[in-house]
């Protein structure tokens, strides 16, 4: 039996590196794959999304990934126009969703939403989004970008940059990193700083240093991960407006950086990195939202499939 076959994937702690690199070999499948052969790996399954708040990227490469290998998907991306508005609870959409379906994803602005559905839930959960806590299918995705673009990802120098405190794809990823042999530089505002709390385990793992200067390491990083501040989870609006547009990694930057270093973002992006990376060979992001799809594709079908495919 595979290690992913009918269970919930709510944190990426949970998960070691052998683990990634099966599903990186599985995306790695699909991506050769010919069309055919890979609709019958889901054939006739059904994943079922509930987002309590939004989404582009993720809700449709789950939907685009559950497609491209045979299945369907149905869910609800707008909370109002659910039986949530009239006061319904989350556990019983929960079950509910289940019950119509084979594997349940689920974004909410709560900690610890996905642990508690997955207590609910009779088919497996995979967290989509948790509040400020992990967004662990965007670790996978981000973790498989830098492999496949930088050829491995132990002996790397890696800047995190943006919001730190708020943004849950950073804890996430450095919990997947934590696996790896890498050299991690934290850049943010003094008031977005990572919360220690948070990565009291992480820091047994990984080591790290924090700094506010974007050029500090500029010059060493290979891979620069660039993060939205996440506006919406600011208590106070005045906070927000004093960090809106700290870093901007525009082409002036990109020339201190090395000739083959990768940016990469989660998306959406706003004005973090000027539109004129865009077409440059270092602008990875587009292409991980597409690896997005597949990594995606590759877990349900192990989630799914209790011998692989
Ligand atoms: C991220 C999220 O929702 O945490 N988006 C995504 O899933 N790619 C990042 C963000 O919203 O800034």
């Amino acid at each position: 039996m595979n290690d992913f076959y009918n269970k919930d994937l709510i944190s990426i702690k949970d998960y070691n590196r052998d683990q990634f690199e099966k599903i990186f070999e599985y995306t790695e499948k699909i991506m050769n794959m010919d069309p055919t052969k890979r609709r019958e790996i889901c054939k006739g399954k059904t994943l079922s999304y509930l987002f309590y708040e939004p989404s582009t990227r993720t809700r449709l490469s789950f939907e685009s990934a559950i497609a491209s290998i045979g299945g369907n998907s149905l869910g609800i991306s707008d909370i109002s126009s659910s039986s949530a508005q009239k006061g319904e609870s989350l556990a019983d959409t929960v079950k509910i969703m289940s019950i119509y379906s084979d594997v349940l994803v689920l974004r909410h602005p709560l900690d610890g939403s996905s642990r508690f559905a997955s207590e609910i839930s009779s088919k497996p959960v995979i967290n989509a989004g948790s509040g400020t806590e992990e967004h662990p299918t965007q670790a996978i995705q981000d973790l498989f970008t830098i492999k496949k673009e930088k050829k491995k990802i132990d002996g790397l120098k890696i800047g995190i940059i943006g919001d730190l405190k708020y943004g849950r794809t950073v804890y996430s990823l450095l919990s997947g990193l934590g696996n790896y042999d890498v050299e991690v530089h934290l850049i943010s505002p003094e008031s977005l700083r990572i919360r220690s709390d948070s990565i009291y385990e992480i820091r047994k793992k990984l080591s790290f240093t924090e700094s506010t200067d974007l050029e500090e390491h500029i010059e060493d990083l290979d891979v620069i991960y660039v993060t939205r501040i996440q506006k919406e989870r600011f208590p106070d609006e005045e906070e927000y407006l004093k960090v809106k547009g700290s870093y901007v990694i525009g082409l002036d930057l990109l020339q201190k950086m090395k000739d083959d270093s990768i940016i990469l973002h989660p998306l959406p992006r706003l004005d973090e990195i000027s539109t004129d990376i865009d077409n440059t060979k270092n602008a990875k992001y587009f292409q991980q939202a597409e690896y997005g799809k597949h990594t995606r594709a590759a877990l349900l079908g192990l989630t799914l499939n209790e011998n692989g495919f």
